[in-house]
């Protein structure tokens, strides 16, 4: 009798420590499920086979963080790796490269680099085929999802349960739809496609809410006149085309206008999906930052100009992009901010990582986080 006391009060014991446990160490976020472009891309690009963009297979894509090629489109870790971090959670792992008995229950990335918002058969009507890196696209990446759901979980209370405690990232995507759209045409023909990409980034999220999802991060757009790969296929004679940070002002402003309008699309989603809470994440802002005072941040080679490239005023070069014969890349990216011309450095998707966990450019904010990125 003693003996089985001391035992119910002994598991009793066990169960309210494990209790208590389970509460200081349970996490705001038990899942996070990607989808996007080569901005947050962890693998699946690499593993379609990168026909268009061979060399994020190799040295020095990787080279800080990894020390070898991930697929990832930079040096090292994307602002996703710093959120999975600091939430303590596993880096997700790409969708294409899931083997048969693999835990996902942390999360999967649905991400390819050169993804567009848009389905490819708008862009081949469009007559802009030939810059397409892939014909993965948002609902490509979304039928993935839907596939792979019963494999996460079972009945909609499982589902609706598990989904609750996940976080949902929609983008950054429609940027490739913009640099695509910029190749071929004017500003006109540009602002054209602002009303179709938001409708399909809208489109996504509420059938992700259909689906059970209940917080979602919703990037906008990168102040796009500050890339080197846009600094240098617009290069202008004209001072009063650049910004204080020598930036190209239209293509800046266009960037403002696309996250405006997005943002108003994400209200009215709002509006009509009161149970869920749809973040929106100022890249824009975050990123900013840097440009503005680059040697302020660490950035000391400034903002502008690419580690890795094939020399010019930016170090891009079309016919040397980084990875390519003649290119070079710089002997300590944390200097640089930007990368390879069209992305940045893992320095720089750091501070804008900082940015939206630790705040303030996520709007409303994140759950807090258990580790603040430092
Ligand atoms: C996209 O799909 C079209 C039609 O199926 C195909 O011809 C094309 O090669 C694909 N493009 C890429 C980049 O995979
Ligand atoms: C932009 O291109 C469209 C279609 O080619 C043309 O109709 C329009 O006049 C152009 N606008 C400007 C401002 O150049
Ligand atoms: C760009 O790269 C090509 C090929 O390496 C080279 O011939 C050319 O001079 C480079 N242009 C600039 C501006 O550095
Ligand atoms: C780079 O240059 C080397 C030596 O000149 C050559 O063998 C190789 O094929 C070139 N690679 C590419 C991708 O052009
Ligand atoms: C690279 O630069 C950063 C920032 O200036 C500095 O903290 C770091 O020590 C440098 N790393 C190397 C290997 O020089």
């Amino acid at each position: 009798m003693k003996i089985y006391i001391l035992l119910v009060i002994a598991s009793f014991t066990f169960c309210f420590l494990e209790k208590v446990a389970s509460i200081s160490t349970s996490r705001p976020y038990d899942a996070i499920f990607n989808f996007g472009d080569s901005i947050s891309d962890t693998g699946n690009f690499l593993d379609s086979g990168a026909i268009r963009f061979p060399v994020i297979g190799k040295f020095p894509y990787g080279r800080t963080y990894f020390k070898h090629a991930t697929g990832r489109c930079s040096d090292g870790r994307l602002v996703i790796d710093f959120i999975a971090e600091a939430y303590g959670l596993p880096f997700l792992p790409p969708y294409l490269a899931l083997t048969k008995d693999q835990n996902i229950h942390a999360g999967v990335n649905f991400a390819v680099a050169g993804a567009t918002a848009l389905d490819s058969k708008f862009f081949i009507k469009a007559g802009l085929e030939k810059f397409l890196w892939t014909n993965d696209s948002l609902s490509i990446q979304l039928d993935w999802f839907k596939k792979l759901k019963p494999s996460l979980c079972t009945t909609k209370q499982d589902c609706d349960s598990y989904f609750s405690r996940s976080l949902f990232l929609v983008g950054e995507i429609g940027g490739n739809d913009i640099n695509y759209a910029a190749f071929a045409g004017n500003i006109t023909q540009l602002q054209a496609i602002v009303p179709p990409v938001v409708e399909a980034i809208t489109r996504a999220i509420s059938e992700l809410i259909a689906e059970g999802a209940r917080e979602l991060l919703v990037p906008g757009n990168f102040p796009i006149g500050c890339s080197a790969f846009y600094l240098t296929l617009f290069r202008s004679g004209n001072k009063e085309d650049y910004d204080e940070s020598g930036c190209l002002k239209t293509f800046n402003g266009f960037a403002a206008y696309y996250n405006k309008q997005l943002n108003q699309a994400l209200e009215t989603v709002r509006q009509k999906n009161p149970q869920a809470r749809i973040l929106y994440a100022d890249y824009y802002g975050a990123a900013n930052r840097f440009y503005h005072a680059p040697g302020h941040h660490g950035f000391t080679n400034g903002a502008l100009r690419a580690c890795c490239g094939g020399g010019g005023p930016y170090n891009f070069n079309m016919s040397a992009r980084c990875g390519h014969n003649g290119s070079k890349a710089c002997a300590n990216s944390s200097t640089y901010a930007n990368w390879d011309g069209f992305h940045l450095t893992e320095a720089a998707y750091r501070y804008i990582a900082q940015g939206l966990v630790n705040g303030p450019f996520s709007y409303p904010p994140l759950k807090t986080s258990p580790n603040k990125i430092a």
